[in-house]
């Protein structure tokens, strides 16, 4: 079991940003990752649908046998809260971790949240941040077309079509007075540079890839799954749509060729095998 692999699911491209971060800190474990991108964008969708959706990603993470689920997807961790108690293996989303993390990096306690229409609309975040402490001021935004830049490859800072997203968006979370802000789509981290760059670089950023796959490290150790092979691990990834456009956004963030190790997947026939 402990050699059987960690599945991290997303709509698309997101959760590269926890997978990126989980490579490095356990470079022996075998990663699965299911990028749904027939059909990203999540964050505009009902309910209803982004529950389907996060139960079917779940179930094919679950057919390849996967010891852990991660929603690397800061949309289905605030929509599909019961996701949890339906699988028979442990679990996180990215909402708890990064707003524990958003709550310990904060000095003025004023704190942006950007996400996607549904992240925003849940009130996921705020709601986490003000059980932490209930005298933080919360911010947010929905800022959904950032998914559209990445999943497009529009992902340099130094891209004007990016910088006019980025500003158009982030005008009025600026004139606030924020020192944190929370990236709450694991989209948003991979176009962190030209946030950053648009807050003049005075804004701590929270990446929730990043600390959720922090996260991920205490959860297996609390599970006692850690995998005790020496050897590296594998990264497998799986995509609903064409594999070309993944493999080329996937290897401009994570710098590597990911060419062999990602798969074309119809979800619909998942689980003939
Ligand atoms: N990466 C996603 C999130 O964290 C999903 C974006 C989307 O599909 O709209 O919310």
């Amino acid at each position: 079991m402990t050699e059987n692999a960690i599945g991290i699911f997303d709509s698309g491209l997101g959760g590269l940003t926890a997978v990126k971060e989980l490579v490095k800190l356990l470079p022996n474990e075998n990663v699965i990752y299911f990028g749904d991108t027939a059909r990203v964008p999540y964050g505009n969708r009902s309910k209803r649908t982004i529950i389907r959706y996060a139960e079917q990603d779940a179930d094919f993470l679950l057919s390849r046998g996967v010891k852990m689920i991660i929603a690397a997807c800061g949309t289905v961790s605030s929509v599909a809260v019961n996701l949890k108690d339906e699988l028979p293996v442990p679990f996180t989303g990215v909402v708890a971790p990064t707003a524990y993390a958003a709550a310990h990096a904060t000095k003025n306690g004023r704190i942006g949240v950007i996400g996607t229409s549904a992240t925003v609309n849940s009130g996921s975040y705020k709601n986490e941040l003000l059980r932490l402490d209930r005298s933080f001021s919360v911010f947010q935004q929905d800022c959904p077309l950032f998914v559209s830049l990445v999943e497009n490859s529009f992902i340099s800072p130094d891209d004007d079509i990016v910088k006019l997203v980025v500003e158009r968006y982030l005008k009025g979370l600026k004139e606030q007075d924020i020192d944190t802000l929370i990236l709450g789509c694991t989209h948003f981290p991979i176009i962190a540079q030209a946030i950053s760059n648009y807050l003049d670089g005075k804004v701590t950023l929270i990446d929730s890839g990043k600390e959720t796959a922090l996260y991920a490290v205490k959860l297996l150790e609390k599970n006692n799954l850690f995998n005790r092979s020496t050897e590296p691990g594998s990264c497998r990834y799986y995509v609903s749509d064409t594999v070309e456009d993944f493999r080329r956004t996937a290897e401009i963030f994570l710098g590597r060729n990911v060419g062999n190790e990602v798969s074309h997947i119809n979800l619909e026939h998942a689980f003939v095998h």
